[in-house]
């Protein structure tokens, strides 16, 4: 009888330590400022020595500026992620900057460790994420000055300047590192290639329309 509520409790225990967080882990310390170029392998970045923390590792300037739109989707992303603010290591929050050109976009993507948040402080928005299987729902909505709007964890989503002016928005995101997966980018950029024949058979399309694809990206 002990014996069989020792091991139930031991499941308990066991399921409750297997809880999987959507966010990063919680700190166990004030702050763990990342020593982005130490040769501690962590999830996350090794601890600076807290004596030798200064101001600017919380810190990071020009957030102001205009990011260069001159490219093929006419978008821009300045990060303030971990790379950029070593003092944001462990504490599971970050932030960027978008701007767009008229009509500029961030194309489809999604981050395997962040929700993001979006306010927009310039133009207007076209936002937009969709469901996971089996509904694949296109939720989207066309965001003005000063709207927000939330794309959960792990959904695919993208932004569209729907004007005439540039636009920007500032995201904040719940990971130190949010990573991005762009789809275009992993399906027809990979490297190597995934095969032709394995993506024309995915996408029910020719192998020459999967060829220009891969050109492409
Ligand atoms: C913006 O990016 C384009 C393309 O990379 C480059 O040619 C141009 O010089 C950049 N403009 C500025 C102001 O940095």
């Amino acid at each position: 009888m002990a014996h069989g509520l020792g091991s139930i409790m031991v499941l308990v225990l066991a399921l409750a330590l297997t809880v999987a967080w959507a966010a990063d882990h919680s700190p166990l310390q004030d702050f763990c400022v990342a020593d982005i170029n130490g040769q501690v392998r962590v999830n996350g970045f090794a601890c600076k020595n807290p004596n030798g923390v200064q101001a600017n590792d919380f810190y990071f300037s020009g957030m102001h500026m205009m990011g260069n739109t001159s490219n093929r989707l006419g978008s821009s992303v300045t990060p303030a992620f971990v790379f950029q603010i070593p003092g944001l290591n462990t504490l599971g929050i970050s932030l960027a900057r978008l701007d767009f050109a008229p009509w500029g976009l961030i194309p489809p993507h999604m981050h395997p460790r962040a929700t993001e948040i979006l306010t927009v402080l310039e133009g207007q928005i076209e936002v937009g994420f969709v469901t996971s299987n089996p509904d694949n729902r296109h939720i989207s909505k066309v965001l003005n000055k000063g709207d927000v709007f939330v794309f959960p964890v792990n959904l695919v989503h993208y932004q569209r300047n729907v004007g005439n002016m540039n636009a920007v928005a500032m995201v904040a995101l719940s990971s130190q590192n949010p990573g991005v997966v762009p789809i275009a980018n992993v399906v027809f950029g990979s490297n190597p290639d995934i095969s032709t024949d394995v993506l024309a058979k995915a996408f029910q399309v020719s192998d020459d329309i999967i060829s220009d694809m891969q050109v492409k990206f």
